[in-house]
């Protein structure tokens, strides 16, 4: 029987247009499409809802990577919410690198609801990204609301 820890299973939180990738991720349902349970679907009535609070929150609320799915550029039923989207996205990536938890954790992708099976990819290429990075920085130095560092956790056993 092996000691060796279970490999890290990342959470991820995808704020999903529901236009568009939350129309794909159904269609990668009913195409029987396997994409990663590590992530969890926000459904959103357009990318432009997301503020730079919201992205932070969720890294703060236990999030290991975060991205953010939008229509397609010139798509977006609100005309421009996409494009404000991903300029609050480079922001949240600035903000994240300057308190190091790294910008990398956060991605903006664009995609139509016919998209089902570049939803799932997405969805597995961004969990194996977070996966190689390994958990969020704010999880180990012990600061991250409602969880104890891991030495700690051992320790108080
Ligand atoms: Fe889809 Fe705006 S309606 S990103």
């Amino acid at each position: 029987m092996s000691n060796s820890p279970a490999p890290f299973e990342p959470k991820i939180v995808a704020f999903c247009c529901y236009y568009c990738a939350y129309a794909a991720a159904d269609l990668a349902g009913s195409m029987r499409l396997q994409y990663p349970a590590n992530v969890r679907l926000i459904e959103m009535p357009c990318t432009g809802k997301t503020d730079v609070r919201v992205l932070l929150e969720a890294f703060e609320n236990g999030a290991d990577g975060v991205y953010v799915a939008g229509c397609l550029e010139g798509d977006c039923h609100f005309l421009k919410g996409n494009i404000r989207a991903k300029k609050r996205v480079q922001y949240a990536k600035k903000l994240l690198d300057e308190i190091g938890i790294g910008g990398e954790r956060l991605e903006m992708f664009n995609l139509s609801g016919s998209m089902g099976p570049r939803f799932a990819e997405i969805a597995q290429e961004f969990t194996e990204k977070i996966r190689k990075l390994g958990p969020n920085p704010l999880k180990k130095t012990g600061t991250f609301p409602g969880e104890m560092p891991e030495e700690r956790v051992a320790h108080d056993k």
